[in-house]
């Protein structure tokens, strides 16, 4: 059932918000980072009137996040980025408890994700917090008459950010785009340990298949393909790595990792995780000699790594196994598909745990706020937020994870400033 209320919403059934909002204070019980971001913007209120529309997975982690903006004076439209990751419950509780414009239900269409896209720019924004650029895109392309309304605009994501700097190198990023995903608290920690480990869950959901023993090939050796990489080792496969990066490869080589090309790593992967940011990694010739039974899916922002159209046009035939869980038969073999292609760990579980994405939602709330308090005053194009609110954000999670460190003393500070000392 898909439920219009006004037309300030879109969701799928607004009776599921008991369920949302338990599930929303848990994922906020563990965001303390952004919880103390929440209280002093309850406060100081540096949004606002601050009209903000966000593209974001519509997550309980996302729930917390929006809330905080709220608590900030802002105006929060919330839509979802990818057709597949919305949470149903979350989305109702956002409405139904809180207030806030929703736009998303899980399993929409393209074309109703791309008119929730339209209707996030129709909010009149001046800020936008965008997941994949899809957002900002449309509003360079079909909406260029709401540019007069916008501060800037925040990216959650590594393919997002691909997409704006393409957009300033073609001179048409007019405003500031803080590069959230750049932020040593954010990709170090959410891009390696969320999608690593919910990555696993995604698949471990989809399939239950037992990974112990499994030839387990992860396509990408950057910071996600590392944390997917680990987890997989972690649970006993072997894993085998494919790049396109020599520095990459040598580092996943002595990461103790098997390194071959997709040509070869087809031939014996059980199961393929595609994280690359690229299109059609795993292509025809690779289909043709992967094993039966293989299972392959994809953690990367779009749903092009993997080529299914090819795979639809090889296929003589297609059916669900289980939720999230599509068999392909090709001449005689079956090969399974996750979650439509579609980010995995999105699509089939809950996407990262709550305690990795507080550091990567208080880069977000602080983005908007930094973004607020310099309006006019920062440069066009892709930036990062400055490291002093890093590693505040760092030392913030810190102490909430009750960890100490130590201090320079004046004499290291001194050693560290100076050239004469030596052998
Ligand atoms: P990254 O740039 O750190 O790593 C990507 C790696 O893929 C690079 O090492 C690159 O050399 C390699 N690569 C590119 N083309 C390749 C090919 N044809 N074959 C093999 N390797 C290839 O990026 P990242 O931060 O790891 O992000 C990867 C993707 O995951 C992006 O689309 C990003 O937006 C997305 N992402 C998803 C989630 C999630 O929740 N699932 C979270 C964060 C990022
Ligand atoms: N991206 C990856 N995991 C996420 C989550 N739990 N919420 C929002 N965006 C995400």
């Amino acid at each position: 059932m898909t439920q219009m209320t006004a037309s300030k919403n879109e969701i799928k059934d607004i009776s599921l918000a008991g369920t949302g909002e338990n599930r929303i204070n848990w994922a906020k019980s563990q965001m303390l980072v952004l919880n103390s971001i929440m209280n002093r913007f309850s406060k100081e209120k540096p949004l606002n009137k601050i009209k903000i529309s966000a593209c974001c997975h519509v997550t309980t982690e996302t729930a917390v996040l929006a809330l905080t903006l709220q608590a900030g004076g802002a105006d929060c439209l919330l839509i979802a980025s990818n057709p597949l990751s919305t949470q149903d419950d979350v989305a109702a509780a956002l409405v139904k408890n809180h207030n806030v414009s929703v736009f998303a239900i899980k399993g929409e269409s393209t074309d109703t994700y791309r008119k929730h896209v339209s209707i996030a720019l129709n909010h009149e924004p001046n800020v936008i917090i965008d997941d994949g650029s899809d957002v900002v895109a449309t509003l360079l392309k079909d909406k260029k008459d709401l540019l007069k309304n916008i501060i800037g605009t925040t990216e959650e994501t590594t393919t997002g950010l691909v997409r704006l700097r393409a957009m300033q190198k073609d001179g048409v990023l007019t405003f500031p785009s803080i590069a959230v995903n750049d932020s040593q608290t954010k990709h170090m920690f959410d891009n390696r340990y969320g999608t690593g480990q919910s990555t696993l869950d995604g698949i471990i959901r989809a399939t239950n298949v037992l990974i112990a023993g499994k030839v387990l090939v992860v396509a990408g050796y950057g910071w996600c393909g590392k944390g997917a990489a680990k987890r997989a080792q972690g649970l006993g496969a072997r894993v085998v790595v494919t790049e396109i990066d020599p520095i990459k490869a040598i580092e996943a080589t002595m990461d103790g990792f098997q390194v071959l090309p997709m040509s070869e790593a087809c031939k014996i992967g059980d199961i393929f995780i595609t994280v690359t940011g690229n299109k059609s990694v795993i292509d025809k010739q690779h289909f043709e000699q992967m094993k039966d039974g293989a299972i392959v899916c994809n953690s990367g922002h779009f749903d092009l790594e993997i080529n299914l159209d090819v795979l639809s046009k090889m296929s003589q035939g297609k059916r669900t196994i289980r939720p999230f869980l599509e068999e392909y038969k090709v001449s005689g073999k079956n090969i399974f598909i996750l979650a439509e292609g579609r980010l995995v760990n999105l699509g089939a579980a809950e996407g990262h745990p709550a305690l990795v994405m507080d550091m990567s939602f208080a880069n977000q709330a602080l983005a908007v706020e930094y973004l607020v308090k310099n309006k006019g005053k920062l440069k066009a194009g892709v930036q990062i937020l400055p490291s002093e609110i890093d590693k505040e954000i760092a030392s913030l999670k810190l102490k909430t994870l009750g960890i100490n460190i130590d201090k320079l003393t004046p004499e290291q500070i001194h050693y560290m400033n100076s050239w004469q000392e030596g052998t």
